[in-house]
C-alpha cells in the first residue's frame, strides 16, 4: 500500500464498494471519506450482477402506495410498514437521482422509461438498463463518478477483518492486504459488505459475499435481525457452474412459463402462478423437483423471439451451457439469492452500536419482512445511502487511544457450506437445525479462516430453530403454520452461542 494510512485518520470507512458503498461515498462528498474495497473497484461486488432492476413507481398507472401494498404483502406480515413507506415513497426521485450520474436507463423510443414487470408487482414498475444488465450498468456509472471525486479515497485489494471498539464505541477498523495489516483509526464505519451467498452451494452471488459484514458487526456485539429470512430465487439455471446464473423474473414477466419434463404447467394450482412471490415459487418448484420431476423455464413462445436481445446477460449463460433458449427448455432450480436479515438498522443506517452504520443488503431495516419484494434490494441501498451520509455527517472526530496491529485469516466458507446448504434450504426442520448449530458452534469458537462464516451460519441457524412457525422464506415442516402474531427476530453473537451450547455439551475445538 502506498499512501500513509495515518493521513486519512479520522475520515469515515466504508466496507465494500457495491451500490450501497459507492453511494453512501458519493453522498458525503465533499467530504473525505476512505472507500476499502476487497477488489479492484466493482469488479466482485454482487450489485454488478443484478439483472432485475429496481423498483419504483414510475409508470401511469402507478402510485408508491400501491408499490407499498405489494412489498408489505410479499412481506408476509413482517415488514416495517413506515421503513418501507419512506422508501417506496423516496424511489422514484432516487431513479431521477441515478440518471443524473449517468446511468443509462433503458427507454421508448419517446424517451419514457421502459417499465418492467416481476413478481408479486401489481403493476409495471421495474426500471432496467442495458436489458438484464442493470446492475452491470448502474455500477459502471457509479464507479466513474467515484474515481472523478477526489475526497473519496478508494483503498483497493483490502479487507477488513476486524472492527476494533473503545468504551463501546467504533475506534477503527484493522484491514489486511497483500502488503499485510494496517490499521484505520476512525470513530465511523459504514459496512456495505452485501450478502450471504457464498455460504451456500446454489447461490447466485459472488462466491466471495459470505457474511463479512455479519461477522465484523457480530464480534463488535451488533444485534442483527430477521436473519433466519433468507430468500431462494426460483429460476436459478441448473448446471454444473458454480455461482449459479440468474433468469430473472423479468423472463416471467414477458410470459415465459414453466413446466416440467412432461411438459406440463405444474403451477396451475398455485395463485398467481408464474407470478407468485418468490418464496411461494421457489417452494413450489422445490416441492416439484423433490417429487423427481425437472423443471424448465419455455421463453419460446414468449417472450419468444426477442428473448436474447431483451435478456442478452441470460441468453449468453444459456449459450455458454450448451442450451439454444429458441428452440429447447431452459433447466432451473432455486437457489439462494439474497438475504433480508442483516445488521438491525434504522433507516439512516444507525446500528446498535455506537458509530456502526449498515447500508445495502448487509442491513435490516425491516423493509423486506419475511420476503423480499423483488427489485426493492437496489432501491433501498440506493435510497437509504443518502440518509445515511446524513446521518454520518457532522459526527465528530474522535481519534482512537491506541494503535492495533494484528493479522487474521481471510474468511474461508468451505466447511460451513454444506451444512447451511442441508439445514437452511427452502425448507427446514428442527432436527436439521439442531444439527447445523451443533456441526457449526466449535467451527464458530476456533479462531481461523472458517470461524467468521461459522459465526454467522450459526446465527442464521438459532434464528431459524427459534421462529417456531412458517412465514414468508422460512418455511418449518414442523410449524407450518404462521404464528399468532407476526414479530421481528433479533440475536447478538453471545446470545447465538449460549442456546446454543445449551443444545448440547460444548465440543472441544480440535483444530
Ligand atoms: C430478478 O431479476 O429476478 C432478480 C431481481 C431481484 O432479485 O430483485
Amino acid at each position: 500500500m502506498s499512501m500513509d494510512v495515518r493521513d486519512l485518520d479520522d475520515r469515515p470507512v466504508i466496507i465494500g464498494a457495491g451500490i450501497a458503498g459507492l453511494m453512501t461515498a458519493l453522498h458525503l462528498a465533499p467530504e473525505p471519506v476512505l472507500l476499502l474495497s476487497r477488489s479492484p473497484l466493482g469488479a466482485d461486488a454482487s450489485s454488478a450482477w443484478a439483472q432485475g432492476g429496481l423498483a419504483a413507481s414510475m409508470g401511469d398507472d402507478d402510485d408508491p402506495i400501491l408499490h407499498l401494498t405489494d412489498t408489505l404483502a410479499a412481506g408476509d406480515g413482517l415488514c416495517d410498514a413506515e421503513a418501507a413507506r419512506r422508501i417506496v415513497y423516496a424511489a422514484p426521485a432516487a431513479i431521477e437521482y441515478l440518471a443524473r450520474f449517468g446511468v443509462r436507463f433503458d427507454r421508448t423510443p419517446a424517451g419514457a422509461l421502459r417499465l418492467g414487470l416481476e413478481a408479486a408487482h401489481s403493476r409495471r414498475r421495474i426500471v432496467h438498463a442495458g436489458g438484464d444488465g442493470s446492475g452491470r450498468e448502474v455500477m459502471r456509472a457509479l464507479v466513474a463518478a467515484v474515481r472523478s471525486t477526489p475526497t473519496i479515497e478508494v483503498i483497493e485489494g483490502f479487507e477488513a477483518r476486524r472492527l476494533v471498539a473503545e468504551d463501546g464505541r467504533i475506534a477503527g477498523v484493522l484491514a489486511s492486504g497483500a502488503a499485510g495489516p494496517v490499521f484505520l483509526a476512525t470513530a465511523r464505519v459504514v459496512l456495505a459488505t452485501g450478502g450471504i451467498g457464498g455460504l451456500f452451494h446454489d447461490s447466485t452471488n459472488p462466491l466471495g459475499s459470505c457474511g463479512q459484514g455479519l461477522a465484523l458487526a457480530a464480534r463488535a456485539g451488533a444485534v442483527l435481525a430477521d436473519l433466519e429470512f433468507v430468500q431462494f430465487h426460483p429460476t436459478a439455471l441448473d448446471e454444473p457452474k458454480r455461482p449459479m446464473s440468474l433468469i430473472s423474473e423479468a423472463v416471467r414477466g414477458e410470459g415465459a412459463t414453466l413446466v416440467d419434463e412432461t411438459g406440463r404447467r405444474f403451477l396451475s394450482g398455485v395463485q398467481g402462478t408464474e407470478l407468485a412471490p418468490r418464496d411461494v415459487l421457489a417452494r413450489a418448484v422445490g416441492n416439484h423437483l423433490a417429487s423427481g420431476h425437472r423443471v424448465f423455464l419455455d421463453v419460446r413462445e414468449r417472450p419468444g423471439p426477442t428473448f436474447a436481445r431483451q435478456f442478452p446477460t441470460i441468453a449468453l449463460a444459456c449459450k455458454e451451457a450448451g442450451i439454444d433458449p429458441a428452440r429447447d427448455l431452459i433447466p432451473i432450480r432455486p437457489a439462494q439469492h439474497y438475504h433480508m436479515g442483516g445488521v438491525a438498522a434504522d433507516l439512516a443506517g444507525r446500528t446498535s452500536v455506537q458509530g456502526l452504520w449498515a447500508c445495502g443488503e448487509v442491513a435490516s431495516t425491516g423493509l423486506h419482512g419475511a420476503n423480499r419484494l423483488a427489485s426493492n434490494s437496489l432501491t433501498e441501498a440506493v435510497v437509504c445511502a443518502r440518509w445515511v451520509a446524513e446521518s454520518l455527517r457532522g459526527i465528530p472526530a474522535r481519534r482512537a487511544q491506541q494503535t492495533f496491529a494484528s493479522d487474521s485469516p481471510s474468511p474461508d466458507p468451505a466447511a460451513v457450506r454444506p451444512v447451511l446448504s442441508r439445514a437452511l434450504g427452502v425448507v427446514r426442520n428442527r432436527e436439521g437445525l439442531e444439527a447445523a448449530a451443533r456441526a457449526l458452534l466449535p467451527l464458530a469458537e476456533c479462531a481461523d479462516a472458517t470461524s467468521g462464516p461459522a459465526v454467522v451460519g450459526l446465527m442464521i441457524t438459532i434464528a431459524a430453530l427459534q421462529r417456531r412457525e412458517s412465514r414468508g422464506a422460512h418455511q418449518r415442516t414442523d410449524f407450518p403454520l404462521h404464528a399468532a402474531v407476526a414479530r421481528r427476530s433479533e440475536i447478538t453473537l453471545e446470545a447465538a452461542l449460549r442456546t446454543a451450547r445449551e443444545l448440547e455439551p460444548r465440543l472441544e475445538c480440535l483444530t
